[in-house]
């Protein structure tokens, strides 16, 4: 599975690269405003940290503009995936920017027939977002096996990049699904790499060997 880091804050996306486990980054428009960046000073930052797909989400809501919108965030780096929301100006975008061979990451996402109808616009990823479900009572991790499901039926290419991801837990449940990407914060990905007992078993090598020297 790859993994993504969802912000827009550079030392973040810094850190979680030197440990070696970034695959990509994704933002969204909430996750700019927090970086208090300019969107392309921001996105032009990010590409001289990770080599690999970062996803740069539109705002127009129609499809001609999304589609300008599109391209022109595709031209600022080759690693730019384009994001655009799953509303019907958007599965019309995607089908546009597809042919044209512009990457994009169909956002929003909420149910399985949804990320049918993304794929078929050609979507290069689709984002289903787990944690957002769970907020509404809902069990995002089931959205997940939906898709699984779907695509594995009709042998569709479009990524699943499970999105939202809040807890360690749906780390592991996306990673046994199959999930082809998932993107976590920085908090996410920290959790994810401690274990109590790996500390405490540290700490006991370590104070063994101190008195073994002695
Ligand atoms: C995905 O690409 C989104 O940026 C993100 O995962 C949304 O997460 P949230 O629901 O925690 O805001």
């Amino acid at each position: 599975m790859k993994i993504f880091i969802d912000t827009g804050i550079l030392d973040e996306i810094r850190e979680a690269v030197s440990w070696g486990i970034v695959d990509g980054v994704t933002t969204n428009p909430s996750l700019v405003a927090k970086s208090g960046k300019p969107f392309r000073e921001l996105l032009e930052e990010i590409t001289r940290i990770v080599d690999g797909p970062i996803s740069a989400e539109v705002v127009s809501t129609k499809a001609d503009s999304m589609v300008r919108e599109a391209e022109d965030l595709a031209k600022i780096h080759r690693n730019i995936v384009v994001k655009i929301p799953l509303i019907v100006e958007g599965l019309k975008a995607i089908k546009v920017l597809s042919a044209k061979g512009v990457k994009t990451n169909c956002t929003l996402c909420f149910s399985a027939s949804q990320a049918l109808l993304a794929a078929k616009a050609g979507a290069t990823y689709i984002s289903p977002f787990v944690g957002r479900l769970d907020d509404i009572s809902t069990e995002g991790m089931q959205l997940i096996r939906d898709i699984r499901q779907i695509y594995v039926n009709y042998g569709i290419k479009t990524l699943i990049l499970t999105a939202s991801a809040r807890s360690p837990m749906h780390f592991l449940e996306a990673a046994k699904i199959g999930s082809d990407v998932i993107t976590a914060p920085f908090a996410v990905l920290k959790q994810l790499a401690h274990h109590p007992l790996t500390d405490l078993g540290l700490a006991k090598f370590l104070a063994d060997w101190e008195k073994a020297k002695k």
